[in-house]
This record gives structure tokens, sequence and C-alpha cells, in this order.
């Protein structure tokens, strides 16, 4: 590193919040799933926004690329300098406006955790719609910076249609700001749109004005279990159109839940156990119960366990939200994240497995996901770390049955080479012409979405 690069992210942010000691920066090199590893010139944590604005400023001028690093709970492997980038860490922007209870919104630095938020916002009878498994360490910028998903997007949308406002600072160290929360708008380009999903390419988002919604405290959660896929899609399909209160429908696998329990310690639900399980919830300001009971009776599911208390309905979740953790416990597996039209869900789930037996007869195939929205979670373990063969055959199954190669997660530097299964020529040269206009020496994150 040029010495002076140095000097001056000490001189933006003060000696202490500069890193660059291999035993101090390791935590921010590497990712959540331990695939993707790097080593960073320097870790940098400046406290607000002028001081983010002085750090991009800086490593503009030195040249030298700068990754945006949230709770580094992305799973694509955007988050972590290969290259020898400076992470430029927002962790300590973590600082909450009071609630707007009129207007149901917050206002709150990019990096607050989602727990974080979801504490200050509850003391205010409110809720955040997006929720998800690495709440206690994302944070909403990295959320908003790859239009996060999640277990409640059926009923609330993902990141984007809760953010109304942003702040920015651009590869020029410009500061952009519209954080005024106006529900009604019309005024020319959608600028947080825009940074919602862009994963640090485009700027650096230092504020976010979130859109909040009503806190429900009656809930019920049922775990169903199902004799195959077809069976759980149409019980999902009755109960969206039966309830209004349904916040998640969660699909997974018998393999999968034996990992789970195996892994965790956990009593199995069930004295038997069944191709498929759905977990749905629930949540309304009176008892969901009477109303999920009677749309239960109506599916052809094979057992039922239902859970209105706190911690049983925890004790149920457990079974869908541990899988990420299990199925990493048995080494960083190939993550893909992927949706499927509804039509044409059943029919991957068989072809999947079959290709990956083809391929990769080592691995270890895991599915799980998000059932009302089409999207699965493929998950490999086992196979060869360089396995670019399982990625390239499932998304190109994926992309001839008329999917999308990344549902939630991102494109990140695992899916790039990719990214032209969904994606026009016409489409990546609108994205490059628009990387060009915002970070013209190409400083942000450099590695990551565009091919
Ligand atoms: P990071 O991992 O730090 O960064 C992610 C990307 O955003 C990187 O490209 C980074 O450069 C960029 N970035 C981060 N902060 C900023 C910023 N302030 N400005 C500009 N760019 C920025 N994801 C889902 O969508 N749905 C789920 O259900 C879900 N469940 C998960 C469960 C577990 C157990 C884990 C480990 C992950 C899960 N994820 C899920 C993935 C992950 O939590 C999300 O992608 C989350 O949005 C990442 O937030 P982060 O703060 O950790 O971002
Ligand atoms: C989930 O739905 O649990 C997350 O997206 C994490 C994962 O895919 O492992
Ligand atoms: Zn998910």
């Amino acid at each position: 590193v040029p010495d002076r690069l140095i000097q001056a992210l000490e001189a933006a942010v003060g000696e202490r919040h500069v890193l660059t000691d291999a035993a101090m920066t390791s935590g921010y090199d590497v990712d959540w799933t331990g695939r993707f590893r790097g080593r960073s010139r320097a870790v940098v944590r400046p406290r607000d926004l002028e001081q983010v604005a002085a750090v991009v400023g800086a490593c503009r001028e030195a040249g030298v690329a700068v990754v945006p690093q949230g709770g580094n709970t992305g799973l694509v492997g955007g988050s972590v300098p290969l290259a020898g980038e400076v992470v430029l860490s927002l962790r300590r922007l973590d600082w909450l406006d009071p609630v707007d209870a009129l207007a149901c919104q917050v206002t709150a630095g990019a990096g607050t955790s989602l727990a974080a938020l979801q504490r200050h916002v509850d003391a205010s009878g409110l809720a955040f719609g997006v929720d998800l498994g690495a709440r206690d360490s994302a944070t909403v910028g990295g959320m908003a910076a790859t239009n996060a998903g999640g277990l409640r997007l059926l009923r609330y949308g993902a990141m984007r249609a809760q953010v109304v406002g942003v702040e920015a600072v651009l590869s020029d160290g410009t500061v952009i700001r519209h954080l005024g929360g106006l529900t009604k708008d019309n005024t020319g380009y959608d600028l947080a749109g825009l940074l919602c999903g862009s994963e640090g390419t485009l700027a650096v988002i230092t504020a976010l004005r979130l859109r909040l919604v009503p806190r429900y405290d009656e809930r019920v959660v049922a775990l169903l279990s199902f004799s195959g896929v077809r069976a759980a899609l149409d019980a999902v399909a009755v109960l969206r159109t039966t309830l209004a209160a349904l916040e998640a429908a969660e699909l997974f696998f018998e393999d999968g839940l034996a990992l789970v329990c195996d892994q965790l310690g956990l009593r199995r639900p069930f004295a038997r156990a069944y191709p498929v399980y759905l977990l749905v919830e629930c949540a309304d300001r009176v008892d969901p119960m009477p109303l999920l009971a009677a749309a239960v009776e109506q599916l052809a599911a094979e057992d039922v366990a239902v859970a209105a208390d706190g911690p049983r309905r925890a004790e149920l979740w457990r079974y869908r939200e541990a899988h990420t953790e299990a199925i990493n416990a048995l080494g960083p597996p190939v993550k893909l994240d992927v949706t499927l039209p509804g039509a044409a869900l059943e029919a991957f789930v068989g072809e999947v497995r079959e290709v990956l037996r083809t391929v990769c007869p080592e691995g270890r195939c895991y599915l799980f996901g998000h059932a009302a929205d089409g999207n699965l979670h493929v998950n490999v373990a086992g196979a060869p770390a360089e396995a670019t063969e399982v990625e390239d055959v499932v998304l190109n199954l994926v992309a001839s049955m008329g999917g999308s190669i990344s549902a939630e997660h991102g494109i990140g530097t695992a899916k790039r080479g990719w990214l032209h299964l969904n994606r026009s020529k016409e489409e990546i040269a609108l994205f490059a012409t628009i990387k060009r206009a915002l970070d013209p020496d190409g400083i942000l994150n450099p590695n990551v979405l565009l091919p």
C-alpha cells in the first residue's frame, strides 16, 4: 500500500479505525460461508457520513478499489476483498432516529443491524417488513445493497419495497441525500430503488429512510408434512388465497430436517419422517388460530404441529432457519439461490437432484426455501472447491425453465459468470453504462455483479 493512502485514511477516521494487521483484518477478509477469502490492504471503520466521504475520496485519489461491507453475512462473496481492496466497514454507522409513527417510517444509519432496528421499532408498536436468519449481524445498508428478501416477502415484499429514501456517497465523494420520506414523490429517477440490489457497485449507502408495518402480536406457527412437493405447493395456494394473515410459507425436505436435527441435537417434530415439510406463520391483531385451523382442514397434510406460544413457535422455526448453519457445518457448500415459475417448481426439484447426481455424485444436495416466492436454495455439500460444473448445470437448468439465477442473495462474485443467462446483451451493456456514469474509475466493488 502506498503509505500516503494509509496516512490519508488515518487522517479521515483516526488511527484506531484503520486496521492493517492480518490478525485484525481476518474477520473482514473471509465471507460467512468460508468459501470466499481475500486479503484487504486495510479495513477502515468510519463513524459517520463525512468520514465515509473522506475515505472514498482518498481511495479514489490513490486509485485503490473499495469493498463496502456491512455485517458480512452475504452469501455470494460480494463483501470481501478478493483483490487487495480496502474494506470500508459501515458497522459504526449504527444510529437510529426516533420512529415517525404518523408516517410509519424511521431513518437508520446503514450499519444498524436488523435486530437493533426490530427492537427499536417494536417499542413504537410497529415492525419492519423484512426478516431473515442473519438478523443479529446483517445491516440495513447491506440488506438494501443486496435487496434482501427473507422470510416474510410474501406479505411485505423485499428490501426495495421498504426503502423510501436514501443517503449515499458516490465514488468521487459526492453525497446524495433524499430522506424526506414523502409517500408520494414523483420527482424523477428512483435513486433509492437503483441502489437497492446494486451490491456496493454504484455508491456507498450511509442512511436509509424505511417504511414500517403494523406489529401483529397474535401469532401461530404450523409445521405441516406432505407426501410430495405438489401437495405442499397446492397447500400454499390454498393458504395464500384464504388467509390474509399469512406471513411465511417455508419449504424443506426430509434430508435437510434430518441434518438439522442431527447437527443441533433437536428432537424430530413428528413420530415418523415425511418427504416434504411446510412451515407457515400467521400474524394478526386477533388470534389467527381458528382461521388457520379451518384452512389446514382443507389441505392434504399428513401430519401437523401447531404452536402459539413464543418458545414453541421458535422451536418449530428452528427446523427451517437452522438449515444454513447445519449445511455449512459440513464444509463450505456451493450455494445457489434460484426462483422458478410456480408451475415449474415441482419438476425442477426432481430434475436438479438428477443432474447433480450425474455431475457431482459425491455431493449431497439440500433444497429448502421460500415456497410462496418460488425461491429454492440449492445447496451442494461436499462438491470439489472449484466446482463450477455444479453451478453451470443448475443455473442453466433454472434458466431453461424460465427462472432466475439469483432470487434474493444477489450476483456477487459467485454468479457473475452466469448473469447472461437472465440478462440480455443490451441489458448488461446498459448496466455497464450506469456503472461508468456513477463510478467512472471503477473503484467501487469491481469484482462484483458485472461480468
Ligand atoms: P454484507 O454481507 O456485508 O454485504 C453484502 C453486499 O452489500 C456486498 O456486495 C457489499 O459490498 C454490499 N454492501 C454492504 N453494505 C453496503 C453499504 N452500506 N453500501 C453499499 N453497499 C453495501 N438473504 C436474504 O435475502 N434472505 C434470507 O432469508 C437470508 N437469510 C440468511 C440467513 C443466514 C444465516 C445468513 C448467514 C445469511 C442470510 N442471507 C439472507 C444473506 C444476507 O444476510 C443478506 O444478503 C444481507 O442482506 C447481507 O447484509 P450484510 O449487512 O451482512 O451485508
Ligand atoms: C435462508 O432462506 O435461510 C437464507 O436465504 C440463507 C440460505 O440460503 O442459506
Ligand atoms: Zn432465503
